[in-house]
C-alpha cells in the first residue's frame, strides 16, 4: 500500500473515494467540508437535515457519483463530538474508513483531513491507522479474499508547510504502523508454528535486516547464566527455551545517559503446566507471548526512527507445559539473582521468566525497566479489555511512559503498589512465592514479584492481558492481536 499526498482542491481530485469526517453538532458544515458542501451543492446539509447524516462517532455514510466532485465516492465519516476529536479520534476515523472502502472492493482512497490540521502529528496518526487497519489475520486461509486490497491511500495538503509536515508524519507513521503488524503477525502464529526457537530466528532475522545487534541464547548459555526461573518453567516442555537480546545503540551515545531495558514476556504456548488450565478457551494462549513480540517490534521501529538513547532488548521465551520433568507446585527454584522462589502454582510463569529476564537486562547495564507482559487474568477483571495496567516504582518515570501513552492514544491506567501487597508474596519456605497468599489484587502481587527483581532501577511494568488481543473486530481493526503498547513505548524512547 502507497501512501502519498494529494494537493490538488477538492473539485479537481479524481479517486475512487474522497474520505472526510464530520462532527456530531449542530453547526452545519463548517471549514473544508463547508467548502464541499458548496462545491457538491448543499450535500452535506441536506443528509444532516434528513437524520442520515449525524456524525456520531464512526457512523459511515457513502454517497456515489457525487455532484460537483471528480471523486466516485464520498465517504464521510462520523467523528463524535467536536470538542472531544483528538489524534486518537483522527486515528479510527481514518481506520474505519480504509476498513470500509477495502469490504466493497475500492482500492484507493483520498483523505482529507479538516481545518488546518493536515500537521506532522496528524499525518502520522492517518498513516499509522490506515497501515494497521490494513492488517488481516488470513495468514493460514487458503481462500484469500483477492480482491479486497487497498493499494493506494493519499492524504490532501493544501500548502507547501503542509506538505512538508505530512511527508514526515506519513514517513514516521508508516514505521510505527509497521513495525505494530510485525508484532501483530508474532502474536497471531499458534505455537505449533511459533516455538522459542522459531521465535528467536524470526527476532534474528528482522534485526539482522534492521542492523541491530542481536544475541540468541540458547539452553546450554540460559544455565550456564544460572536462570533458574525461566529453566523451570521450560523444564516441562520438548521445546528448548531461548533468551533475545537485541541492542539499538545511537550513534553519538553519550557515556553516563540513561540505558533503556525492555524486557517482555514470551510463553509461546501457556497450558499452566501442572496447575493446568482449563480447556475452554485455553487456544488463546497462544498469545501469552505479546509482549515479547512487542518489545521485538518496538526495536524494527526504532532501528528505522534512530532516537539518540541506548535501548536494550531482553526477551525471554519457553513454553509452558505439563511434561514428564515439569515443575510442581511447592518446587523451590533459584533466580539468576540468587533469589529462591516458591513456585506454588505453575500457571503464575510469567513473573519467573520476567525475574531473570529483568535481572538480565540490569547486568546488560540498563538504568531504566519497562516490562510487558500478558501477565495476569485478574486486570481483565479490573480494567476489562479497555486499558492496559500500569505499575511503576518510579513515579517521574511512570509519568512519563503515561503521558506517552496519552500522546500515542493507548489507553493506560496506573495501579498502587502499596507495601501491603508486597507482604502477600512473601515466602514460607523461600525468599518468595510466585502467587499472593493473601485475597485478590492479582495483578499487583503479580507486579510486586516482577519488582523484587528490579530492584532500586527505576521500573515500569505493562499488564497486558486484556487489551493485546480483541475478542471481536473493531471498525478500524481486525479480530485478534492488537500490537498495543508498541505506539507508546516508541513514543516514550524518542521523547527521551
Ligand atoms: N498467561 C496468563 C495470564 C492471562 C490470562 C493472559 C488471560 C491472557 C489472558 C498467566 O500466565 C496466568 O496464567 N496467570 C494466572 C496467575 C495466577 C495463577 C496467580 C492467572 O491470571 O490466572
Ligand atoms: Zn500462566
Ligand atoms: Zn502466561
Amino acid at each position: 500500500m502507497q501512501i502519498i499526498l494529494e494537493p490538488k482542491p477538492f473539485a479537481a481530485m479524481e479517486t475512487e473515494a474522497l474520505v472526510t469526517y464530520v462532527f456530531d453538532d449542530n453547526d452545519g458544515p463548517q471549514g473544508r467540508a463547508a467548502e464541499l458542501d458548496t462545491l457538491t451543492g448543499g450535500l452535506l446539509s441536506r443528509l444532516n437535515k434528513s437524520g442520515e447524516l449525524t456524525g456520531k462517532s464512526l457512523e459511515t455514510t457513502l454517497v456515489h457519483a457525487p455532484s460537483g466532485l471528480k471523486a466516485a465516492r464520498l465517504l464521510l465519516v462520523g467523528a463524535g463530538k467536536r470538542e472531544q476529536f483528538n489524534t486518537a479520534t483522527l486515528r479510527k476515523v481514518a481506520g474505519v474508513a480504509l476498513r470500509y472502502l477495502k469490504a466493497r472492493s475500492v482500492h484507493g482512497l483520498v483523505f482529507a483531513a479538516r481545518e488546518n490540521d493536515a500537521t506532522e502529528e496528524n499525518a502520522q496518526a492517518i498513516a499509522e491507522a490506515v497501515v494497521t487497519a490494513d492488517f488481516e489475520t488470513d495468514k493460514y486461509k487458503t481462500d484469500k479474499k483477492k480482491d479486497k486490497f487497498i493499494d493506494e491511500v493519499a492524504i490532501a495538503v493544501y500548502s507547501e508547510a503542509e506538505r512538508t509536515a505530512s511527508e514526515k508524519g506519513i514517513a514516521r507513521g508508516r514505521i510505527i504502523g509497521e513495525a505494530q503488524n510485525f508484532t501483530r503477525d508474532l502474536v497471531n502464529e499458534p505455537s505449533n508454528k511459533l516455538t522459542p526457537k522459531i521465535l528467536a530466528e524470526k527476532a534474528e532475522a528482522m534485526a539482522k535486516e534492521a542492523g541491530l545487534a542481536v544475541e540468541i541464547l540458547d539452553e546450554r548459555r540460559i544455565a550456564d547464566l544460572k536462570m533458574g526461573a525461566l529453566l523451570s518453567v521450560a523444564q516441562g516442555s520438548v521445546e528448548p527455551p531461548r533468551v533475545i537480546v537485541i541492542t539499538y545503540t545511537p550513534a553519538n551515545a553519550k557515556p553516563g545517559a540513561p540505558v533503556i531495558g525492555l524486557v517482555g514476556k514470551a510463553v509461546t504456548f501457556d497450558t499452566g503446566g501442572i496447575s493446568i488450565k482449563p480447556a475452554d478457551g485455553m487456544e488463546k494462549m497462544k498469545y501469552d507471548m505479546a509482549g515479547g513480540a512487542t518489545m521485538l517490534g518496538i526495536m524494527r521501529a526504532l532501528a528505522a526512527l534512530k532516537p539518540n538513547i541506548k535501548v536494550i532488548c531482553v526477551v525471554p521465551s519457553t513454553e509452558n507445559m505439563p511434561g514428564g520433568r515439569a515443575q510442581k507446585p511447592g518446587d523451590i527454584q533459584t533466580a539468576m539473582s540468587g533469589k529462591t522462589i516458591e513456585v506454588l502454582n505453575t500457571d503464575a510463569e510469567g513473573r519467573l521468566i520476567l525475574a531473570d529476564g529483568v535481572h538480565y537486562a540490569k547486568e546488560l547495564g540498563a538504568t531504566h525497566l519497562v516490562d510487558a507482559a500478558t501477565l495476569t487474568g485478574a486486570i481483565v477483571v479490573a480494567l476489562a479489555n479497555v486499558n492496559v495496567g500500569v505499575f511503576g516504582s518510579d513515579q517521574a518515570w511512570t509519568d512519563k511512559l503515561l503521558a506517552s501513552a496519552k500522546a500515542a492514544g493507548e489507553k493506560m491506567w496506573q495501579l498502587p503498589m502499596d507495601d501491603e501487597y508486597r507482604e502477600f508474596i512473601k515466602g514460607s519456605f523461600a525468599d518468595i512465592q510466585n502467587i499472593g497468599s493473601g485475597k485478590g489484587g492479582g495483578s499487583i502481587t503479580g507486579a510486586w514479584f516482577i519488582r523484587e527483581f528490579a530492584g532500586d532501577t527505576p521500573w515500569i511494568h505493562l499488564d497486558i492481558a486484556g487489551t493485546a488481543w480483541n475478542d471481536e473486530a473493531k471498525p478500524w481493526l481486525a479480530k485478534g492481536p492488537t500490537g498495543v503498547g508498541l505506539r507508546t513505548l516508541v513514543h516514550l524512547v524518542s521523547s527521551l
